[in-house]
């Protein structure tokens, strides 16, 4: 993204004297962990080097300003004011003015401002633009009202908590951690409980990383919350019988089998599929350290297989997807992300690469008719001031 015309645009919509800084937060990919973080588990993700960057400015006032120029489905503007305490009626604008009352919240003198908001991130792919909207307000508002000293902790769990509050999307802290943690060619493995995290470099020689979005778009809501719904419910039913455990993370598949009558089938697949997913990243980092990209594949595909089967969190396009890749030798692919669409993940041979990429591309329009995007993998920083 070009910084001097962000600024520009801010300037011809809000005025010619008008000076931004200009904030970004990138969005994010996860290796493996998929509904792992809200279950207190592990997950991997790294942040992209796309995402949203906010060009803003103070006003001396007490009225927020919106501009998102890249806005297409609801109106692209919006104000409010900073003491009215009223919620927006626009999706866009509600993380904005969640954003703004968690860093009040926080103790921090907020005063009016006038923002644009722009990006290179595709929404609804399973790439956390809105974590990544909301992370990139965060950090802008500490640095212009408030000391900027903000620990990113803090801020990860206050971005957590405007989802919570303000968009009534019970989630876990993964998307808003990577966000603001990314570091350049560098995987995170996260403890979601403990919030201990290691940088695991990203080695894949000989292999591509590719994300394919299906481009089904998902806004992620009540599915969501009923999927974490079952998982508390999979924890009550563990817990009368293994009181020391107080979230998934804490269970074994053999426990979780031992109280399988005392659950709904429903309730018993999808806890099922958490706890062994928590294994399946700790697995993924073994296979990362020693380099073994078979065993990291065959994770990848179990991954899927339990996210469609046991988690039902997939759609026709990305199970459509992660077979094509099987058919063409790909090493490993899952849909990545809330799920019901977005993107599919795919660990490829170079070799391989360029007839899976025309493969899919054919075969998919020609089921579906529409064409699958393609974003090759590229990890970069998290959330940071540019100017
Ligand atoms: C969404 C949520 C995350 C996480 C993923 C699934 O991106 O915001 O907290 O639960 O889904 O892994």
């Amino acid at each position: 993204m070009d910084i001097q015309k962000i600024k520009a645009s801010f300037q011809s919509h809000f005025g010619k004297d008008a000076y931004p800084y200009i904030f970004f937060s990138p969005g994010r990919i996860n290796l493996i962990g998929e509904h792992t973080d809200y279950n207190l588990g592990y997950v991997c993700p790294a942040a992209i080097d796309k995402g949203i960057y906010v060009a803003i400015s103070p006003n001396g006032t007490d009225t927020v300003n919106l501009f998102a120029m890249d806005q297409k489905d609801e109106p692209a503007v919006y104000s409010f004011d900073i003491r009215s305490g009223q919620l927006p009626a626009l999706r866009w604008a509600k993380y904005i003015y969640g954003a703004t009352m968690e860093t009040v919240g926080n103790g921090v003198n907020v005063k009016g401002y006038d923002a644009l908001i722009t990006g290179d991130l595709p929404d609804g792919a399973g790439l956390s633009s809105s974590a990544a909207l909301v992370c990139a307000f965060l950090f802008a508002l500490d640095s212009l009202f408030g000391t900027g000293n903000t620990d990113r902790f803090t801020l990860a769990r206050m971005g957590q908590a405007v989802e919570h509050k303000y968009l009534g999307l019970k989630c876990g802290i993964m998307d808003q951690f990577a966000s603001l943690h990314g570091k350049k060619d560098n995987l995170i493995l996260l403890d979601c409980r403990s919030l201990e995290y290691d940088y695991i470099p990203i080695n894949t020689k000989g292999f591509r990383l590719v994300m394919l979005n299906t481009c089904v778009k998902h806004a992620l809501g009540t599915e969501y919350n009923e999927r974490r719904q079952s998982c508390e419910n999979g924890v009550a039913a563990l817990k009368k019988v293994y009181p020391a455990i107080e979230s998934l993370r804490d269970a074994t598949v053999e426990q979780i089998d031992s109280v399988k009558d005392s659950l709904s089938e429903t309730d018993y697949r999808r806890s099922k599929y958490v706890i062994q997913e928590d294994n399946r990243v700790l697995e993924t980092r073994s296979a990362l350290n020693e380099g073994n990209m078979q065993q990291l594949g065959d994770i990848l595909y179990a991954g899927h297989d339990g996210e469609s089967k046991w988690f039902e969190i997939s759609c026709a396009e990305s199970d459509f997807l992660v077979q094509i890749a099987k058919e063409c030798g790909v090493t490993g692919a899952r849909q990545m992300g809330g799920g019901f669409g977005g993107c599919v993940i795919n660990l490829v041979k170079e070799e391989l690469y360029d007839n899976f990429i025309k493969t899919a591309q054919k075969l998919f329009a020609d089921r579906f008719g529409h064409q699958i995007l393609v974003y090759p993998i590229s990890v970069g920083q998290g959330t940071c001031r540019l100017a």
